[in-house]
């Protein structure tokens, strides 16, 4: 049998406690320490680009894009995702990459960057940089810090200090 398809639609304020509870338990009290939090704190997510996945009326994963910047250049910071475990492994997580990057790219986004398994994110185009093509304003994993690029974007586009967009 086929898995159900989910639902998948922008997030809107009725969704924002059930999505934090969900990273809460995929990631843990934790997870607001880390490098990419600190890209997003102050900084509004997409909310065209942040999407959430129902399944039944139930939320079933989600995403999150932040505007950044690499050097001088717009980019888009990619996470949390999450997806419950109820759910998991039914295609979700993928769908709700697969349809950010998709809406990333039609509104002219050229960069996205996450720090995440490569094993996993690798699917979907995205890779690791050279060593010191990126600097985060934080400690993490070189390995990890992964860069898709949309459109015809030169593989080595990503370059310079990763910081919060400027407003
Ligand atoms: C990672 C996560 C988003 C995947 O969601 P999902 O809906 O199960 O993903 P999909 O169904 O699209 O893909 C599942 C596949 O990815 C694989 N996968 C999941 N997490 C992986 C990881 N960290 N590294 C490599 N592969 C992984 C699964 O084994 C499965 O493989 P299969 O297709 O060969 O069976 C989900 O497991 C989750 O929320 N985990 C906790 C939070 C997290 O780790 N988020 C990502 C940050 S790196």
């Amino acid at each position: 049998m086929t898995d159900p398809i989910p639902d998948i639609r922008p997030m809107t304020a009725a969704d924002a406690a059930a999505v934090e509870a969900l990273n809460e338990h995929a990631f843990g009290p934790g997870r607001h320490v880390r490098t990419a939090s600190r890209l997003r704190e102050g900084v509004p997510a997409d909310p065209d680009l942040t999407l959430v996945a129902t399944l039944d009326g139930r939320l079933a994963g989600s995403v999150t894009m932040t505007p950044i910047v690499i050097g001088d250049d717009p980019a888009l910071l990619l996470g949390p995702l999450a997806v419950d475990p109820d759910f998991e492994k039914r295609g979700i997580g993928g769908r709700l990459v697969r349809e950010t990057l998709t809406r990333a790219k039609a509104k002219g986004h050229r960069l996205v960057l996450l720090v995440g398994d490569p094993p996993y994110y690798g699917r979907f185009g995205f890779h690791a940089l050279a060593p010191g093509q990126v600097t985060l304003p934080g400690p993490v994993d070189p390995r990890r810090v992964l860069v898709v690029e949309l459109g015809d974007l030169a593989r080595s586009a990503a370059h310079g200090m990763v910081g919060k967009a400027r407003s």
